[in-house]
């Protein structure tokens, strides 16, 4: 097989190793794969690191293309998914090597990259922590207040509700960090049976024809020992649509025999502050070093996109601040960019991660300027399970 343009030795690991993007037959590699694909954000591609004349890398990753928010600006992101080093080639530095040049390359298109990542690796790499994984969790009964009041209605969903949902989810999460920009064209949406069998539903709620909320739903088929019964996600214009759909989700549950539901929302979109009022518990699981992580790639081409994010932050009268940052004489740490871009208490955190003698001459300044509403105006950062990689 002929080396692409632009692919690179890598000698220091003692075997000489070639690193190749656009692998082929990448859905079809691993059954478990395929299944987790066929419901999440699609790989664009998948990169690896070759010894010669072999046809399988030693190590590999899967990267995947998409518009992330962060605040209310659209970003080009990448996504990096599945990576692994063949068992007999691991601790040598080729996972390090192979994600060190995806990252530059990723660099040229995307200025930001996500992953999931296993405790106590990625940091070396760059990436931190920016968003804390979140889950509602509730007994069925809890929902039976909820109803479905005139005009609004329970439908299965169809694929022709697929443009007006990836509206609505737009709408609703429009500032919401770490959610992705919707085009109905790439989104999947569910993959559902609305058949007697166990497995996935969805359904949206309709007031005069319009859908104003939709939910997806899973549960595993009988003789599974996990019992849980799962929201996907739920989406809802308004706490009507809302009440509609949770009453909906209790009806699904009390058919499929489960007795806890879990709810992946964020405690602040619609359906998360109607579910504050109910007896629930939301789990909240933060990571040092592991978990959904992120890490800037291109400081100055971040800078520039997230204009209005910024100038939405900071009063007026911030362009020296948000040239500091640009160039990095403010929070030359990538990582403290990161916290302080991605989480909604970043300002605070950073002063922790960012020694005094790093925080530069505009730091005072500019702290003082950000540090009015950045927490009580930034909704929290999410990533709903269709949307992970
Ligand atoms: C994680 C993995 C990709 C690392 O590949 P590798 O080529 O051995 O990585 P490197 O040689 O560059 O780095 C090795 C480091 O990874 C760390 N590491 C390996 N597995 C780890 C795990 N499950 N959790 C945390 N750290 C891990 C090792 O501690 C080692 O660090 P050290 O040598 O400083 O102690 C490989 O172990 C693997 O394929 N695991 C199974 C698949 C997997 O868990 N993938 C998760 C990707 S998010």
């Amino acid at each position: 097989m002929s080396k692409p343009a632009g692919s690179s030795p890598h000698t220091r690991t003692h075997l000489e190793l070639t690193y190749r993007e656009d692998l082929p037959d990448t859905h079809s590699l691993d059954p478990y794969l395929q299944q987790f694909w066929a419901r999440h954000l699609a790989p664009a591609r998948r990169c690896g690191l070759f010894p010669p004349h072999h046809s399988e890398p030693v190590s590999s990753i899967w990267l995947v293309e998409y518009v992330v928010r962060v605040g209310c600006a659209n970003v080009p992101a990448i996504g990096f998914a599945a990576g692994a080093t063949q068992p007999h080639y691991r601790r040598r530095g080729f996972f390090t090597e192979l994600m060190s040049e995806a990252m530059v390359r990723a660099s040229t298109s995307a200025p930001i990259a996500f992953l999931k990542g296993i405790d106590g690796f990625y940091k070396r790499l760059g990436f931190v922590p920016f968003c804390p994984e979140r889950k509602f969790r509730l007994p069925r009964g809890v929902l039976a207040n909820f109803r479905a009041d005139a005009p609004d209605s329970i439908q299965l969903w169809e694929d022709r509700y697929k443009a007006d949902a990836c509206a609505l989810y737009n709408q609703q999460h429009a500032h919401r960090t770490g959610t992705t920009v919707r085009d109905p064209a790439r989104f999947l949406g569910p993959r559902a049976t609305n058949s007697w069998m166990p497995g996935d539903e969805a359904a949206v709620c309709l007031r005069r024809g319009q859908l104003v909320g939709y939910v997806f739903t899973t549960h595993l088929p009988f003789g599974q020992s996990w019992r849980r019964f799962e929201v996907r996600e739920i989406v809802a214009a308004d706490l009507a649509a809302a009440s509609a759909l949770l009453a909906h989700v209790r009806e699904l549950a009390v058919r499929a025999r489960r007795g806890n539901i879990e709810i992946d929302e964020p405690p602040d979109s619609v359906v998360g502050g109607l579910l504050r009022l109910t007896t629930c518990t939301f789990r909240e699981r933060n990571s040092a070093d592991g978990g959904w992580m992120a890490v800037v790639l291109d400081r100055r081409r971040l800078i520039d996109l997230i204009g209005p994010e910024l100038d939405r932050r900071f009063s007026s009268g911030s362009a020296p601040a948000t040239r500091a940052l640009r160039t990095g004489n403010l929070l030359t740490d990538t990582a403290a960019l990161t916290h302080a871009l991605l989480r909604p208490n970043g300002w605070a955190e950073i002063d922790q991660l960012v020694s005094a003698e790093r925080r530069g001459s505009y730091w005072p300044e500019f702290r003082a300027r950000c540090a009015a509403g950045v927490a009580e105006a930034m909704p929290t950062p999410f990533l709903h399970a269709s949307d992970r990689f």
